[in-house]
């Protein structure tokens, strides 16, 4: 009986250590690691329980809390990075949600489908009536440098079009560059998966391209979905739904950016 209480009840000082770990400075080691995209808290207790998180040089047991302004976290021995502030979501864009942080039609907003705090903003623009990926983050520097049409950044899209299939001709001038009232538009990639479904990849960022290029060629957009930015693709993520960018992914579109300058 004396050793079940004794199991029950720890002793004074791990119960101060517990009351110590559970300061509100910090913020536990999982719910640190999945903000930065590792994966979902249950994966990363599984990365701490593997032993592969240290907290200032020291292997990190679960459950452990740190202060991620002043304790240094390490994953397979790689700095977890990131600011803490700075947060990263994928949001899959329902029709019908504007880009703007405020619409005075009154439509719903990109911003009201993630949390409110931080606020955030989407990175680049997708019309209304388009649907599909797009970024939102409150890392100015990191927006700034993605958005910017120079950026190189590669943004694929599926366009359903009218008038069936595209002609060869069709496909060629899309991929050459077309001319549109603002000037010749970049070279696109362009391949037709099926008759009137077009998967277009492009770099600029002009206003209502793809729908622009495709009406310039006589097959208007019916219907059109952003498929992949950068290297970031999610068939799984549902109209609406958002996630965190993982680091590999905030890095990549990062790298990518800064190579293409
Ligand atoms: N091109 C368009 O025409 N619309 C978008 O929303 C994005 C690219």
């Amino acid at each position: 009986m004396a050793e079940r209480r004794r199991r029950l009840e720890p002793p004074l000082w791990e119960q101060l250590a517990e009351a110590s770990r559970a300061l509100p400075q910090g913020e536990r080691l999982q719910k640190v690691l999945a903000a930065r995209g590792f994966g979902s808290r249950r994966v990363c207790e599984e990365i701490i329980a593997a032993g592969r998180v240290q907290v200032n040089g020291e292997v990190a047991v679960l459950g452990r809390r740190v202060d991620v302004s002043a304790d240094k976290v390490t994953v397979d021995g790689e700095p977890i990075g990131l600011r803490d502030d700075l947060v990263y979501y994928l949001v899959n864009k329902p029709i019908g949600v504007v880009t703007t942080a405020s619409d005075p039609q009154g439509r719903p907003t990109i911003v009201e489908l993630v949390p409110s705090e931080p606020r955030v903003f989407p990175v680049g623009r997708l019309d209304v009536d388009t649907e599909g990926l797009i970024v939102l983050t409150n890392d100015g520097d990191f927006a700034q440098l993605i958005a910017h049409p120079s950026g190189g950044i590669d943004k694929e899209y599926l366009a359903h079009v009218e008038n069936g299939r595209v002609s060869p001709a069709g496909l060629r001038r899309l991929r050459d560059g077309v001319e549109l009232e603002d000037g010749l538009t970049a070279p696109a990639r362009v391949s037709q998966p099926e008759a009137g479904v077009l998967r277009l990849t492009i770099h600029e960022g002009r206003n209502r391209q793809v729908r622009r290029m495709c009406e310039a060629i006589g097959h208007p957009v019916t219907r059109l979905v952003r498929t992949r930015v950068g290297s970031v693709a999610d068939r799984e993520l549902a109209p609406g739904a958002w996630r965190h960018l993982s680091l590999d992914e905030v890095r990549a579109l990062g790298k990518r950016t800064r190579m293409a300058h």
